[in-house]
């Protein structure tokens, strides 16, 4: 089969591949239909994520048909068409029991990062019954893939981590498509203004399109006067960090008002200052998350019943084999107008 392969910091190919065979009796083989990009793979490539080692194939995002079924599944069988999570979970070990996915003691996020991932023609995954969703007869599979990572991860990491409630003041910092998950999954709770910080104009331009009461150019505005200007001089009950950097942890810190939330989403590689001279009587919580998957299933449901238009993060389409060309759309997302591709097997 043709696999996107990892061959160290920089390098990448389409190339041949064994396709890949059950080896555990709770394994599955799926036939990849549609896979994407994320921002994570980017941050791979750019050798921050040393753990993913030369000839690994990358991706952790798709829908697919089971191709071979491991003799211990009993959820799914072949033929089934499916959503694959990105986190794998064994549903048996203490963190599974507690409903935290990406810590299991045998699985969480491996997809395309300590084992062979979903950007190729078919993909090993393990613990089947409990990593693997049904996709409903007659749904639109590409606004699927939208559930394979950064649905649950705005909307777990962000919102629910954030506590939004009815009429609250939510500030979201990166509007990238985890910073738009989370504003699309934070409408479930009506909150009363939902903030949007970014420098590219374009992501802005869609977010309030996606139902964003204010939008704010960090690059040319100061956000933290002008979030001071839209809220009473107080800050916001939710700053969500969706960007992975110093400078956007310490301006949810100067954004959040007293008794409030900073919600962390971005994965971050270096050390972040915390400004405890002036939170500390703040009455503030910082959360922090991997993203469980536990919420797939009520996710699923607000798609299929069309409280949530999760087809519109798609902007653009390719053919799985053009995939290296995908690669340099997404990696010049601000140019191309990119959010996510679709890669269609075909
Ligand atoms: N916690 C988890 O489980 C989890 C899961 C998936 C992704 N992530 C992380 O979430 C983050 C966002 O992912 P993404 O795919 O949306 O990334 P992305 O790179 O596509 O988007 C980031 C956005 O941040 C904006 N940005 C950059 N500098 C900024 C600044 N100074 N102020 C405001 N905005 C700024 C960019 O313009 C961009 O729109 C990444 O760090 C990713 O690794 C975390
Ligand atoms: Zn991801
Ligand atoms: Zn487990």
């Amino acid at each position: 089969m043709k696999a996107l392969v990892y061959h160290g910091p920089g390098n990448k190919s389409w190339e041949e591949k064994p396709k890949p065979v059950i080896k555990e009796p709770t394994d599955a083989i799926v036939k990849i239909l549609k896979t994407t990009i994320c921002g994570t793979d980017l941050h791979i490539l750019k050798g921050d994520v040393p753990e993913v080692t030369d000839g690994r194939i990358l991706g952790h995002e798709g829908v697919g048909v089971i191709e071979e079924i491991g003799n211990s599944v009993t959820g799914f069988k072949k033929g089934d068409h499916v959503i694959i999570s990105c986190i794998s979970s064994c549903g048996k070990c203490d963190y599974c029991k507690r409903g935290m996915y990406s810590h299991c003691e045998n699985g969480g996020w491996i997809l395309g990062h300590l084992i062979d991932g979903t950007q190729a023609e078919y993909v090993r995954i393990p613990f089947a019954d409990n990593s693997l969703y049904h996709i409903p007869a007659g749904s639109d599979e590409e606004a699927l893939v939208m559930l394979s990572d950064i649905l649950p991860t705005g909307f777990e990491c962000g919102v629910l981590n954030g506590k939004v409630q009815p009429g609250s003041t939510v500030a979201i910092v990166g509007s990238g498509p985890i910073g738009l998950a989370a504003l699309l999954t934070a409408q479930f709770y009506s909150p009363a203004e939902i903030i949007m910080i970014d420098p590219d104009d374009n992501r802005l331009e869609t977010a309030k399109k996606f139902g964003a009461t204010q939008i704010i150019n960090n690059n040319r505005e100061n956000a933290v006067e002008k979030v001071k200007q839209l809220t009473n001089n107080r800050g916001v009950d939710t700053a969500i960090e969706a960007v992975g950097i110093p400078a956007t942890f310490e301006l949810c810190e100067s954004l959040v008002a007293p008794g409030g939330i900073i919600a962390n989403i971005g994965v971050h590689g270096k050390s972040v200052e915390l400004h405890l001279e002036t939170l500390w009587a703040h009455n503030i919580t910082i959360t922090t998350r991997l993203v469980d998957t536990v919420t797939t299933p009520m996710l699923l449901k607000t798609i299929q019943s069309k409280k949530l238009n999760s087809k519109q993060l798609i902007t653009h389409y390719f053919k799985l084999s053009d995939i290296i060309n995908a690669y340099d759309t997404f990696q010049h997302a601000a140019k191309e107008k990119a959010l996510k591709v679709i890669l269609r097997n075909e």
